[in-house]
């Protein structure tokens, strides 16, 4: 491996590494050379990430937490960072759907999807970056999306949690440019993952998969490339950038 790219001695936390782009990111860090904290509610998956990591001689450690609830946040953190000593790589990845149109919403949707697609990851950042201005480096991975970036209908709590996510990125990367700590967004168009696998089965999915320039669905080790070039020296002039990986989607 290129030098740039290795995470040789690092320690990363992950959020919703149970499955899916989670769990592939922390095996991407882990192969690089990262011992990984594993955040989510699904204690089997989190297990499941954590023993393909061991493979790797890597350290996989089962956090549990669920991203809504702040002290469990704070509590999944300290565990971490005990284990650790420090973190030097946030991936802020837990995420649901808000499938809802809006005049079906409710106030207890809405507030769900801004809690676990927003609010959680200002605050995780938040507990994780406290150590991060301590050490005076760190490297935080916002998972956005394009639907953050274009519109998709009946997904608005979705398309606004991400799109707050985005302009979260730019403004934390200003604030703590000065504490060496870099802040970037990784924007993936549509993976196929449990977050949408029935509907990339309707005649809608397919549709959608038909106006993308490259006419399929992206696996989820596509991922892998942004992920290391995010979390590794790569990427050390970027801070507040947005990364978009999707096929060409949103070109056009
Ligand atoms: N797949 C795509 O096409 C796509 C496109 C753009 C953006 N994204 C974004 O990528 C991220 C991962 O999506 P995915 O496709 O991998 O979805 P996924 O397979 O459904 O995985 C979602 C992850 O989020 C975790 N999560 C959900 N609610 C949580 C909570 N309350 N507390 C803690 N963790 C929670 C889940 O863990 P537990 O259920 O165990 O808690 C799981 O590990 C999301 O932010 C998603 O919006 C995905």
């Amino acid at each position: 491996m290129i030098e740039i790219f290795s995470l040789q001695g690092k320690k990363a936390f992950v959020s919703g590494a149970s499955r899916g782009l989670g769990r592939e990111m922390a095996l991407t860090l882990a192969e690089a050379g990262a011992d990984v904290a594993l955040g989510a509610r699904n204690i089997a998956g989190l297990n499941e990430t954590a023993a393909q990591i061991k493979k790797m001689g890597r350290e996989g450690l089962v956090c549990p937490m669920d991203i809504a609830k702040l002290d469990e946040i704070e509590r999944a953190v300290d565990e971490a960072v005990k284990a650790f000593g420090r973190i030097d790589i946030l991936i802020n990845n837990s995420g649901i759907a808000g499938d809802t149109p809006v005049a079906e919403m409710t106030p207890e949707k809405w507030d769900r999807v801004m809690d676990v697609n927003l609010k959680g990851h200002v605050f995780c950042t938040q507990a994780v970056g406290r150590h991060m201005i301590a050490n005076r480096y760190g490297k935080i991975i916002n998972i956005a999306s394009i639907i953050g970036m274009i519109a998709a209908v009946y997904n608005s709590p979705y398309a606004v949690a991400k799109a707050g996510l985005i302009l979260f990125t730019k403004t934390l990367a200003l604030e703590w440019v000065r504490y060496n700590i870099q802040v970037n967004a990784l924007c993936p168009g549509y993976f196929l993952t449990d977050l949408n696998r029935d509907f990339f089965q309707t005649p809608a999915g397919q549709k959608v998969i038909s106006k993308i320039p490259m006419r399929r669905l992206a696996e989820v080790k596509e991922i892998r490339g942004a992920t290391l070039l995010l979390a590794s020296d790569a990427s050390s002039f970027m801070t507040g950038s947005v990364v978009v990986v999707d096929g060409g989607h949103t070109i056009g």
